[in-house]
């Protein structure tokens, strides 16, 4: 009963929006996407900033410490977030245009990865937190790693909103596949010749 209603409701404001209004907010929803990605691909890379800090000399850790907190803070509560919340408003309505879209077997995929995004973005706002009172437990290698989750989820959406049902299953697993191990690698080069950097850098100076 509830349901019926709910979709009579769905179906009453479906009529009553402009013929326009899909898209603006298909234009409006893109821009969202746009900025909260933007938000959440920097945040985690101040992150990493903030905790390598942690190697420097006791005043300089301070004082980059706190500007990192600084910045973080206010990419996460001046864009991050306000992109999440125009991107999901705009979905919404999206929906509320054109109802249709929740029967399909594409939606729901695309819904539950955005849950997990969702989840994501919470769990950014937790390791704000932990950074920011010192008890962070994540190594910035790690950090790298969490940093590229977006990206997959970014990719497979994407996919996702452009195939729609025809989704090739088969050659996307393959693509995203290929994406880990990239990403893996890149993070393993990347360590490798950070340590290679620093034992030079000790060698010279001891020398
Ligand atoms: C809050 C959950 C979301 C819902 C309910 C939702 C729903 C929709 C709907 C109904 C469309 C219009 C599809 C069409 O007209 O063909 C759309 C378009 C789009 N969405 Fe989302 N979306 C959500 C989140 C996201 C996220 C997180 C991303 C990016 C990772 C994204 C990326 C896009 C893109 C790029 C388009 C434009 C596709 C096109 O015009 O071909 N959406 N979305």
């Amino acid at each position: 009963m509830a349901c019926i209603q709910a979709c009579s409701n769905a179906m009453i404001l479906a009529l009553t929006w402009p013929p326009e209004a899909y898209l603006w907010f298909k234009t409006l929803h893109i821009v969202g996407v746009v900025v909260w990605f933007a938000g959440l691909f920097y945040l985690v890379r101040l992150f990493i900033y903030h905790r390598e800090a942690e190697e420097l000399e006791p005043g300089l850790r301070t004082a980059f410490q706190a500007q990192y907190a600084l910045m973080e803070r206010r990419l996460a509560n001046i864009i991050t977030t306000p992109g999440m919340v125009v991107a999901v408003a705009c979905a919404a309505g999206l929906l509320s245009v054109n109802p249709s879209w929740l029967h399909q077997g594409w939606m729901h995929a695309k819904l539950g990865f955005v849950a997990v995004l969702l989840a994501y973005h919470w769990f950014c706002y937790r390791l704000m937190g932990q950074l920011q009172a010192g008890t962070c437990r994540w190594t910035a290698k790690q950090l790298r790693a969490l940093n590229e989750l977006p990206t997959l989820l970014l990719v497979i959406v994407v996919m996702l909103v452009v195939f729609k049902n025809q989704f090739p299953t088969g050659a996307a697993t393959w693509f995203m596949v290929a994406l880990v191990v990239f990403m893996a690698g890149s993070i393993q080069f990347y360590a490798r010749w950070r340590r290679l950097r620093a034992e030079s850098l000790t060698a010279e100076v001891s020398g």
